[in-house]
Order: structure tokens, then sequence, then C-alpha cells
């Protein structure tokens, strides 16, 4: 049915069309103006309208070409990573896979190191499938494997090693185009090899930190960005487990009925791992259907195990493992498990919170 709050106001307000007002309005170009009465839709509509579109990435695309880099292009110094940025078609060319986040698949051959380097930009890895990289975040090896989330916050030296005979894939993202379009990076060159070959099963961050429940007294002062550089995924497994185990009980776990979900939080603070970035895992179980949404902000999902479908806008989508998408700002979508469907996502919603500017809708009897 439609909304008369979908459509933008119609502009009552139209001068009549002269010879004088074709001289004011030759004079506000010639002095680099333009004023607001012919504008006003677009710059300010009734609801967002996004340039940036919902795109569905395969990984059975992503990962073949992926390889095909790995064979053509080198990584080192320089181009710094062999990483493969998504595209969203409605931002003009640009990698970015929306208005403020950057999402890329990154392949790093047997044996390659990428060198290190740091940036005010925030990033973090998840591993949905391989092993074997350890990711350097300032001088800390940590080994990345299947499920778990990394992060290399905004300013921390990083650099990746590849230590056994395959290669491995994983996605990358970041803050690159709200950096770009605000114009608040800073990049510096580091090691041109990792500071630290080691190859630890567990961090010195996660020694330090990853004990439930637990704050050491050395670590009393609250950072900004959380001090944890590996989500491990035993734990978000379990956590999520526990959560559909708990409601099968009756007892109050689930976000809604078959919907487990976790945040990965800084445990200074409690709030979001890093200062603009996000990260959730939703598991949904087999049968279960989100009810359909939208909120200001864009987040992009990675389905990490099961079979199943997203809807966004009416259009259903289905999804296998590795299957990446993006939801642009107020794009109705919702999620559909045909068997147990585990997806990670990431969002600009700290940046949106902070800033107020945080609004969701949820249809209800959807
Ligand atoms: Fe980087």
């Amino acid at each position: 049915m439609p909304d008369k709050n979908e459509d933008t106001p119609a502009n009552e307000m139209q001068p009549e069309d002269t010879l004088e007002l074709r001289a004011l309005y030759k004079g506000f170009e010639e002095q680099h103006l333009i004023p607001l009465w012919t504008q006003l839709g677009d710059l300010m509509p009734i609801h967002p309208k996004p340039r940036a579109v919902p795109h569905i990435w395969k990984w059975a695309e992503l990962l073949p070409l992926a390889e095909q880099s790995g064979e053509l292009v080198p990584v080192g110094r320089g181009g710094e990573r062999r990483a493969i940025g998504l595209a969203n078609p409605g931002l003009g060319g640009h990698a970015y896979v929306s208005p403020t986040l950057w999402a890329a698949i990154q392949y790093l051959g047997p044996r390659e190191t990428a060198p290190e380097h740091r940036h005010a930009q925030n990033a973090f890895r998840f591993v949905v499938e391989g092993e074997g990289v350890w990711t350097v975040v300032n001088g800390d090896p940590v080994r990345m494997s299947r499920g778990d989330l990394l992060l290399t916050p905004g300013w921390h030296f990083h650099g990746h090693h590849n230590d056994t005979d395959k290669p491995m894939a994983w996605i990358d993202g970041l803050d690159i185009p709200f950096a770009q379009q605000n114009d608040v990076g800073f990049f510096e060159f580091g090691s041109d090899r990792v500071t630290d070959y080691a190859t630890p099963r567990v961090s010195r961050g996660e020694r330090l930190w990853c004990h439930p429940g637990l704050r050491p007294l050395s670590g009393l002062s609250d950072t900004v960005s959380s001090p944890i550089g590996a989500y491990r995924w035993e734990h978000t497994d379990r956590a999520l487990t526990e959560q559909l185990l708990l409601e099968e009980e009756g007892q109050p776990a689930t976000v809604e009925q078959g919907h487990a979900a976790i945040r990965y939080v800084n445990p200074t603070t409690g709030g979001d791992v890093m200062s603009t970035i996000r990260c959730e895992f939703h598991r949904l179980r087999a049968g279960t259907q989100t009810p359909t949404r939208r909120e200001v902000g864009s987040s992009v999902f990675q389905v990490f195990e099961g079979e199943g479908a997203v809807v966004i806008d009416g259009v259903r989508h289905k999804l296998n493992i590795g299957d990446l998408f993006v939801i642009p700002s107020w794009v109705r979508w919702s999620l559909q498990a045909e068997t147990q469907f585990d997806l990670f996502c990431f969002s600009d919603a700290p940046i949106m919170e902070r800033l107020n500017f945080a609004r969701t809708h949820v249809e209800v009897g959807d």
C-alpha cells in the first residue's frame, strides 16, 4: 500500500521562471552557491534513501578470483595486502560496501608475509574457513582459525604471515569509506616482515583478558577499543548453544523465538569492540524467520554455517556458506533458516548510536 511518507514532499514553493530569476541563478552559479529550495528532497528526504543498494556476493565466485589473484599478484610493501574489496553497485565504482564500511576477501599464499603497517582506520578479520595464518598486532602474534574474530583497532601495527604450505582466505572489515569521506585517515608503514614469527595457540592479549568475568587489575583503565586480539569460535559457539538450550528449558535467553545472538564487546567498557564497527553473531533454529526490520546505518553479513535465505525488500535470496550481503540504511530485511543457520554480522551502529541517528523499525505481525 502506498505510504505518503514514502514520497519526497512536493515542492510547492516554486518561483515563477523569469529572466530575473535566471539571472539570479546564474549569479548563484558564479559564486558557487546552490539554493536549498531547488534540492530539498535530495538533501533531507522523509526517510533515508541510500545510494547503496542491497547486494549479495557469492563465496563460490569470490574464492576462485582470490585464488587467481594469489597466482598473479604478489603481496608486499606498497600494495600491502592482497585484499579485494566488495564494491556496492550503487556507490559509483568505489570499493565501498556501504557509505561507511569496507569489506574485502583477503588471500595469503603458502609461507607468504603481508608487511606490517598501521592506520587510523579500524579493522577486523573474520575467518569462514581455513587456518594457518597469524596476525601480529602490536607485536602480539594472534592465531587465525575458523570462526574466530580478530581485531586490529585503529593505529595498531599489524601484519600477517602464513606458517603453512596451504593458502588461506578470510574477510576484512574496516571503516575505510567513513574515514575517506571525512578526511580523518592517517597511515604509517611498519616492518617489512612481521616483528614476531612465533605461532602460539593463544595470544598474550587473550592470556591476559580472556577469563570469563575476570578483569586484570593491571587493566583497570578503560580503552576505546577492545584489548582482546581474537574472539574464539569455541566461546561464540558455546554462548549461542547455551542460549538455545535455555530457550528450550523455558528460560529467557534468546533475542526472539529461535534466534540466538551475541555481540562481541570491549571488556573494559561493555560496549562495542571498536569505536566505529559493531560485530555480532546470529544463530537461527531451523525453520525460524526473523521479523522484517529496517535500521538506520548499514550492515554486512556473512553466512558461516547452514542453509537459509535473506529477504530484502520482499525479494528472497538463497544463501550458502561464505556468502556475503549488505543491507543499506532503512532497507527492509529478514532472515529465514532452512537448517540451523549461523551468520557473522558487522555494522556501523556505533557511529549511528553515538551521533544519535540510530533508529530501528520492526514490522509487527510479519
Ligand atoms: Fe591494514
